[in-house]
């Protein structure tokens, strides 16, 4: 996540750490899901240069950041890995639209982007792991036509 304004975030790049098994495969129970910060500061207009230039994601409350670990879908569904992460990231992210909506906030899905710049903001590397959709939330502007 690209935390640009959340109230009780600072800004930065959030990697969210799923709960299970450590980096040796060691199951601590202890170890649940969380947030770790992997940058500082406010980045907006750094997102937004990698999603092709798309100014307004620059004031986006916050940017998900959708990638995937492609050896994860690999070893189970083999030729069929790319049709399970793709449709994954639309159910991820149409849920983050639906949660948008449920707390008054809007959101609109990004796949225009520079693949290595969004993979070098988040430190990857595009072959194990890349970078598959986009999200944006924030508060949408007032329609001044209704
Ligand atoms: C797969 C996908 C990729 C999209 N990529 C972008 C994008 O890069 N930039 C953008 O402004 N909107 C993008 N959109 C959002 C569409 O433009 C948006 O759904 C459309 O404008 C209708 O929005 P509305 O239903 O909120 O009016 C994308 C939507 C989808 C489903």
């Amino acid at each position: 996540m690209v935390v640009n304004r959340v109230t009780g975030l600072p800004p930065g790049i959030y990697h969210y750490r799923v709960a299970g098994p450590n980096d040796d495969g060691v199951i601590d129970a202890g170890r649940g899901h969380a947030l770790e910060q992997l940058q500082d500061g406010p980045l907006g207009d750094a997102v937004a240069q990698a999603a092709l230039g798309q100014e307004w994601a620059a004031n986006a409350a916050v940017v998900f950041i959708w990638t995937a670990v492609f050896t994860r879908a690999r070893w189970k569904y083999r030729e069929r890995a790319f049709r399970y992460v793709y449709l994954d990231a639309g159910h991820i992210a149409a849920q983050v639209s639906l949660a948008a909506v449920a707390q008054g906030l809007g959101s609109c899905q990004i796949a225009a982007f520079f693949d290595e710049e969004v993979d070098g903001l988040v430190g990857i590397d595009g072959e194990d792991e890349g970078t598959v959709y986009m999200t944006a939330v924030g508060r949408p502007l007032t329609d001044k036509r209704a």
